[in-house]
């Protein structure tokens, strides 16, 4: 018998969660205008927000802390967490910054333009919003299989090479700063981007002397994906595979909060000493200085720890086999998601879902609110929410997905909490007919509303 994949860890510390009654849950969400981030951690009982800066870090994450250097300037935690980033990216130049958005901040203060367009696949919201804050445009060109649930691709997070070059073609060289590839793509659903679109894509933008910059929040889950799922990688170390990947990109802006299992965190990778000098003055402006950014000298050393926890094959197997366990509890119980399952998290197709909610109504968020009153889950809204009002228009975006994500934060929950989740959804599925109306906006911000948004039931 094939052993099957089990943690690659065991618990040696535990954090107790409470579960609370339906009366309970309805009264909080009322209270929280029916927008999931103004809950109370302590009011959700299994917490599938995100798996940004959730996971549990190692015993050798915390006594790495235990060695931290705060000095201000040259401290030996930044040197630490730049060998590791260049052993592990090859890049020989970093910044570090509090989070991945303050690494797209510094950077994109450098490289994007009002009236720039930005070609790439499927950007996150942080990424976009800093494309649009400057007055420039993000350009989706990722494959249209993404775009529909049910077909089986293994790399649905690939760019359609023939939007690329379209764009490429129309759109004025000096306009394009670079090029951004979200590995894996969030917006997806944490599909992945193959090693041979990669390829593809650098061709390309060399071709036409444009940079390509690596959105690598997930970039060991890709590795994973191209190990697992792509030809002639098989026998290759998932290391192997980063650094090779990596090669083809000039910069990387990394959410640390992610892969490489830390609480908070974030840094630039950069190959050009000039990009890097002319980075560093925003660092500084808006991080801190140079050698810790945002960052103190024990949380430089708990990241440099966790690049290397992250990329270990068992550690990813079980992490990536988890979400698996939930997506196939999911499928088998008849409820739409997106297939095959991404990295980080399970995306339920909303509109096959709530059939009969209106999409001017929020049919995923609608969702997000029924699982949470069912059964104490927290997931988050990627539709039409997150989407945002177009800059110039002011029109609601109606993006082609509509999901809630089920976010499994990184050696944290165990497959009995899958199993919870599971049910609760499917439980939801079975009155799925009842639910007809959803929710209407009450008040928003003017960009990233989805934080603030307050909402109340439509009827
Ligand atoms: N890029 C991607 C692909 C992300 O998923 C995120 C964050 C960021 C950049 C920004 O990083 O949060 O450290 O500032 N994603 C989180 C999520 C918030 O829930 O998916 P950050």
């Amino acid at each position: 018998m094939k052993l099957p994949y089990a943690e690659s860890y065991k618990i040696k510390m535990v954090e107790p969660i409470r579960k609370s009654t339906r009366e309970e849950r309805e009264s909080w969400i009322h209270d929280a205008d029916y927008n999931l981030f103004n809950l109370k951690s302590e009011h959700v009982f299994v917490d599938l927000l995100t798996d940004s800066g959730t996971g549990a870090m190692s015993d050798r994450q915390w006594s790495a802390m235990m060695l931290g250097d705060e000095s201000y300037a040259g401290a030996t935690s930044y040197f630490k967490l730049k060998a590791a980033i260049k052993d592990i990216t090859g890049f020989d130049y970093y910044l570090p910054t509090h989070q991945g958005r303050a690494a797209e901040n510094v950077l994109f203060s450098v490289l994007v333009e009002e009236g720039n367009v930005i070609p790439g696949n499927a950007h996150f919201d942080t990424t976009k919003g800093h494309i649009e804050f400057r007055k420039a445009s993000a350009l989706d060109c990722t494959i249209d299989e993404a775009y529909d649930t049910t077909l089986d691709h293994p790399f649905k997070g690939n760019v359609d090479l023939d939007k690329l070059k379209l764009a490429l073609k129309e759109i004025p060289g000096e306009k394009i700063p670079f090029i951004i590839l979200t590995i894996t793509c969030n917006t997806a659903g944490g599909q992945p981007v193959s090693m041979g679109n990669i390829k593809a894509v650098s061709k390309l933008a060399k071709k036409h002397n444009i940079p390509i910059i690596f959105d690598a929040a997930r970039f060991a889950e890709n590795a994973y994906f191209i190990k697992t799922r792509e030809k002639g990688y098989e026998d290759k170390s998932v290391r192997d595979i980063v650094r090779e990947m990596f090669s083809h990109a000039d910069a990387m802006t990394m959410s640390s909060k992610k892969d490489a299992i830390v609480n908070m965190g974030g840094f630039i990778g950069l190959r050009s000493e000039e990009l890097y000098k002319k980075a560093s003055v925003f660092n500084i402006l808006f991080e801190g200085y140079v050698t810790y950014g945002g960052m103190s000298g024990r949380d430089m050393n708990a990241l440099a720890q966790g690049l290397y926890e992250g990329t270990e094959f068992a550690y990813l197997e079980s992490r990536i086999g988890q979400v698996g366990y939930l997506g196939q509890l999911l499928k088998d119980y008849g409820i739409p998601v997106q297939y095959p399952f991404g990295g980080h998290a399970v995306f339920v197709d909303a509109k096959r879902f709530l059939t009969q909610v209106p999409k001017e109504e929020y049919i995923a968020q609608t969702l997000a609110v029924e699982l949470y009153i069912e059964a104490g889950v927290r997931g988050v809204e990627i539709g039409t929410l997150l989407a945002d009002r177009d800059p110039i228009t002011r029109e609601n975006r109606f993006p082609k997905m509509e999901s809630l994500r089920l976010a499994i934060p990184r050696r944290t929950y165990t497959n009995n909490h899958m199993a919870y989740i599971a049910a609760g959804l499917k439980n939801v599925f079975d009155r799925r007919d009842d639910v007809k109306r959803g929710l209407k906006i009450v008040s928003e911000a003017p960009i990233m509303r989805h934080f603030t948004v307050e909402l109340e039931k439509a009827d």
